[in-house]
Parts: C-alpha cells; structure tokens; sequence
C-alpha cells in the first residue's frame, strides 16, 4: 500500500488545474446505461472510482474506454446483474439501480454496508423506486428490483438530515424512462445533480427543476447517445484552497466553478483568508493569520460534508477555539484522531469537534482513513515542520487526480512511496 511521505513546513505557491469532478462522473457513467447508443463523457478524472466504475459498467455487458480524460462508453445490449464484489466495493455504485431497471425492467445490486463515515442508508433510494412501481426484495444482502412498466408518480424524498444525493439521482435517472410525471419533492440541490440533469437532457430526457428541490420528469419512450463535459470538482477545489491557505501560501486555481463553492469561500474569507476571483480562476491568498471558524455541514447550498475534514486541519492553524459540526454522517471524525498524532487538540462531543488551533504541530506516521480524512492529513502534513507519513493513500486515489503530482507542482516536498 503506497503512503505519502511529506516534508512540510512549506508555503504552497503557483496554479493549478482542477480536475472534473468524481461525485458528478459517477451517476453520468450509470446513467449511459438508459441508451443503446454510444455516450462520450469529457474532463473525466483519471481516478480509480472512475476506472472501478468502467469495469462495473462492463460486467453489465457495456464497452468502456478511458483515453486522456475522455470516456466512451456503450450498452447495447444489458445484463440484469455485474459483477457483485466490483459493486459491493464501491459505494457509488448504487445509482445503476435506477438506470438498470428502467432500461431492462430488472435489477439486482449488492446492498451496500455501513462504512467508516456512518451508516449507508438505501431506503429512500428504494422508497423512491417502489413509488415508480417497483417490487423489491432484500434478499441474502442484495437488492432485486423488478417492473414490467415504470409508471411517473410523486415521491418525496427529504430523509432525515435532508435529500439525498445518489438518491435523487437514481429516481431521477429511472424517472426519465417512466410512463407519465414524475415529481421529485425535496429533491438534493448540489451541483453534481444539475451536472447529471445536463447529460440526461442532452440524451433526450424531459426534466425542469434540476438544482431546486422540485424535479419534474416527464418520461420518453428511449433515450439516445450524447456527448457531454463533467463539471470541475468543487471538493477539489475545496481541498486545494484549504491546503493553501493552511501553509500560508499563494495559490491559483483555475478551471473551477467559484458559485459551487460559496459556503466554503465564504467560511475561508471568514477565517482571513483573501479571495480574488476572476471568470474561472481563484487566487487565494493566506499571508495573515488564521481566525477561528464555526461551522455546520448542511446539504447544498450549505457547507459540504466533504470539506469538513480539510477545515478541521486548517483550524488547526487558527489562534483559539472552533467548533465543526457534522450534520450530515455521524462518525464523520475519524480524522481527529490522527491529527492529534501530529500535536492537535481536538475534542469530540455528540455530532461537534472542538479544536484548541495555534498549538506546535510535528510531524509524524498518520494512517488515512477515508477519502476527505486523508485530504486533512495531508493539509496537515504540508503545514507542520518536519516529517509526516500518511499511509493507505489508496483512499486519496479514489478521489483526488495526481494529487501528489499536482502538490509538487505548487513546491510542496511530497513523495509516493511503497509503504504500509
Ligand atoms: C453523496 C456523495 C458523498 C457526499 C454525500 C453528501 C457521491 C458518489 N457521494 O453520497 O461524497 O458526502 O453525497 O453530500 O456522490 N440517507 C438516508 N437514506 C437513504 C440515503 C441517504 O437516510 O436512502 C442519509 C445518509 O445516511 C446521510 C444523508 O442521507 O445521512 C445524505 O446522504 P446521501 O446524500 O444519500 O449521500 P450519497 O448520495 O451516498
């Protein structure tokens, strides 16, 4: 397993690109399962969710090319069931519920199991589907889900912290095949969603209110090939600002989306941290000191669940006491732990971290936990003297593009070695 070795300490200084963006590329690649014909999805991260999801997609019987950022995919024709370890190991994998049963009438999945973020819930996934009329059973921990015909209905789907992401997603993607409307209530708002709703339209589909939390579908009997460029990567972006503002740095990225990122700008210049924006650049610029930040993760627009991890390891810098809180998945901290190894104090109480910033911070061996967990460790690492190792950045490579190549582009000392 490869681990990082960091030598930090160092301000982050120059430009660089922002990759597209994970969270979106997933449902849009289930969702080249509704057509027969060719898609080509561009600016696709050369991640390996991405390269996971390929090889899912060619269980089902699709064609799958990756070339320089551009996908090719094709479903002629459809198998029912892929291969159930590939599903099971990635979570994403959830949204080809919808596709598959809406194109084939049947469809069976790996239930996906709790993970190190919290408990991974389906059921609004399958309420929503039920409600589309179809029967499902939850048998030796898979999901079978039939419909001779999918019929438009309305589905309310705000759960108990709020809509679900992959949820709406599979709902809507299954919705477009539908007989009649279909309107999504407390549908989720994030980008990755509008980004989806563009490539469905794109191909075909009838949908009005992608991005608020009314959808309407208005299914069509078949869908057709299209073309279509990911948006960039907002938690990307995220990770980057974060991390150039943790070392004090000077930072430009380019090709990002900066009204995706209002909350997390926002809370940055909170923190003092200067912004110039200009078209699809932003330049951060983080000369001063750090002030103490509050925040709550909220579904969109509000401030994401998955930079939570990286302004904890920027709070770390701050002079004083912030407190994050984490609304969206329960144990959501696996980081803290970790960054204490590297001289943190951070408290946990119910659902808030409490962190005592503008502590000495040294580097040590850190183990990465999940993907946004490893982000804050190596925010973390860049910021504190001396030596830091994060081990098991398998994690960081589901979800960050070259992250160590692009690091090393901005002057930081990081390296990729064989470790534990
Ligand atoms: C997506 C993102 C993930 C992000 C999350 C929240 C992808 C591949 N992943 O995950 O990076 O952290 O959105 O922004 O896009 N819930 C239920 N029942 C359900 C489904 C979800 O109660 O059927 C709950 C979850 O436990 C969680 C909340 O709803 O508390 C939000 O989860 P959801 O939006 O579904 O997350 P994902 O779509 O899986």
């Amino acid at each position: 397993m490869d681990s990082f070795i960091i030598q930090g300490g160092r301000p982050l200084e120059g430009e660089i690109e922002i990759s597209g963006s994970k969270n979106a590329v997933l449902p849009i690649l289930a969702a080249t399962l509704l057509t027969k014909e060719p898609c080509v999805i561009r600016r696709v991260p050369n991640l390996s969710d991405v390269h996971f999801m390929g090889k899912i997609l060619q269980s089902l019987g699709a064609s799958f090319t990756y070339e320089q950022g551009v996908v090719t995919v094709q479903a002629r024709r459809l198998k029912a069931r892929g291969d159930y370890d590939l599903i099971r190991k990635m979570r994403g994998s959830i949204c080809i519920l919808g596709p598959l049963l809406a194109r084939s009438g049947k469809a069976s999945v790996s239930m996906p199991g709790g993970c190190v973020i919290g408990t991974r819930p389906i059921d609004l996934h399958l309420k929503g589907l039920r409600a589309l009329g179809a029967a499902i059973t939850i048998k030796e921990g898979y999901v079978h889900a039939k419909a001779d015909a999918l019929l438009g209905s309305e589905v309310f789907l705000g759960g108990r912290v709020g809509p679900t992401v992959l949820g709406t997603a599979n709902i809507m993607m299954a919705a477009t095949l539908c007989e009649g409307v279909t309107v999504i209530e407390s549908a989720a708002c994030e980008p990755e969603i509008t980004d989806l709703a563009q490539f469905l339209v794109a191909m075909g589909a009838k949908i009005q209110g992608a991005g608020s939390p009314r959808m309407v579908i208005t299914g069509v009997k078949q869908l057709h090939g299209a073309e279509h460029e990911v948006i960039p990567d907002r938690i990307e972006a995220a990770t980057y600002a974060m991390a150039a503002a943790a070392t004090g740095g000077e930072v430009t990225l380019h090709h990002m989306r900066c009204d995706h990122l209002a909350a997390v700008l926002d809370k940055l210049k909170e923190a003092g941290v200067r912004l110039e924006a200009r078209g699809s650049s932003l330049k951060i610029l983080a000369g001063g000191t750090i002030k103490a930040v509050d925040v709550s993760t909220q579904p969109y627009t509000g401030y994401p669940t998955d930079a939570q991890a990286q302004l904890m390891a920027l709070m770390l810098k701050a002079e004083g006491l912030s407190i994050i809180t984490e609304r969206i998945f329960e144990s959501r901290f696996m980081h803290a732990n970790e960054l204490a190894r590297l001289g943190a104090d951070i408290a946990i109480e119910g659902p808030s971290a409490i962190i005592r910033g503008g502590l000495p911070l040294s580097g040590a061996e850190v183990m990465a936990s999940d993907l946004r967990a490893s982000a804050a460790l190596v925010i973390a690492g860049l910021m504190c003297p001396g030596r830091t190792q994060v081990n098991r950045i398998y994690h960081l490579d589901r979800g960050y593009e070259s992250m160590d190549k692009k690091l090393r582009g901005l002057g930081a000392r990081v390296k990729r070695t064989q470790g534990r």
